[in-house]
């Protein structure tokens, strides 16, 4: 019960360390259930783990990836969205087959209807088996917020001030950045794994308030130490302000 953590000399570590789990899951599991953040985080781990499917030839073709979270209406053209970041990084290299990748279409004109189809493919998938996520400046996990429910699956929320400012590094130009549309809380404790990766000094105070501070939603990460098999795969940066430092 609980996060696990494991702090690692620097990103390089962190990026191969998650890339041999991700490669573990999916070679025990080659039907599994693998949810994707975006983001600068998992970035070196995903071009890992494409090195290593390539030299290693796991099946990868009966895998089903979803991702994590979007920003509603931000076309997936756009290089700043996790839908254009999931398939240069991880799906075109790895040509994973469309009908195996399901993101959030944050165009379309029923979100909702987006959620209850995200929320259905989970459910007849038996539930997420691994996922791979960041950590917001402000502590949140794909979109969940500070001050989020929960209790929420699916769902859209208005974006916090932090993370419209900082989403901005994303983009090529300034965008009008609103709204997103994430898994929620319950798909997280619900998940068999969640690796939760963070780098560099920037991450140092969130990282001590969700392994350290109280378990609250106004740090929607610190959920993840009510998790059965969650862990946390650090830099030596991000862990720098840790009181009780493990190696
Ligand atoms: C973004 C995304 C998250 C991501 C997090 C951290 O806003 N919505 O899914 O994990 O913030 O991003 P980064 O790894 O770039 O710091």
């Amino acid at each position: 019960m609980g996060l696990s953590v494991k702090i690692l000399n620097d990103y390089k570590a962190v990026s191969q360390f998650a890339a041999d789990f991700i490669f573990n899951v999916i070679r025990e599991k080659p039907t599994a259930l693998i949810a994707l953040a975006t983001g600068n985080s998992p970035q070196l781990t995903y071009a890992s783990l494409v090195n290593k499917v390539i030299h290693g030839k796991p099946d990868v073709s009966q895998i089903t990836f979803i991702g994590l979270d979007e920003w509603v209406g931000i076309p997936s053209s756009d290089s700043g969205s996790c839908h254009h970041f999931l398939f240069h990084h991880l799906f075109e290299p790895l040509r994973i087959s469309q009908k195996r990748i399901h993101l959030f279409d944050a165009l379309s004109d029923d979100l909702q209807r987006e959620c209850i189809d995200m929320d259905n493919l989970i459910s007849e998938k038996n539930g997420i088996d691994l996922m791979v996520v960041g950590i917001g400046m402000n502590g949140h996990i794909g979109f969940n917020e500070p001050g989020v429910d929960w209790n929420l699956h699916s769902h859209v929320v208005n974006l916090d001030t932090i993370t419209k400012t900082v989403g901005q590094k994303y983009f090529d130009k300034v965008t009008n950045l609103t709204q997103g549309i994430t898994l929620g809380m319950q798909h997280i404790l619900n998940a068999r794994y969640v690796l939760l990766l963070a780098n560099g000094l920037a991450k140092s105070e969130i990282i001590k308030q969700t392994l350290e501070g109280e378990v609250t939603n106004a740090v929607p990460a610190t959920i993840l130490r009510l998790h059965t098999h969650a862990m946390a795969v650090l830099d030596v940066d991000a862990a720098s302000k840790l009181t009780a430092k493990k190696m």
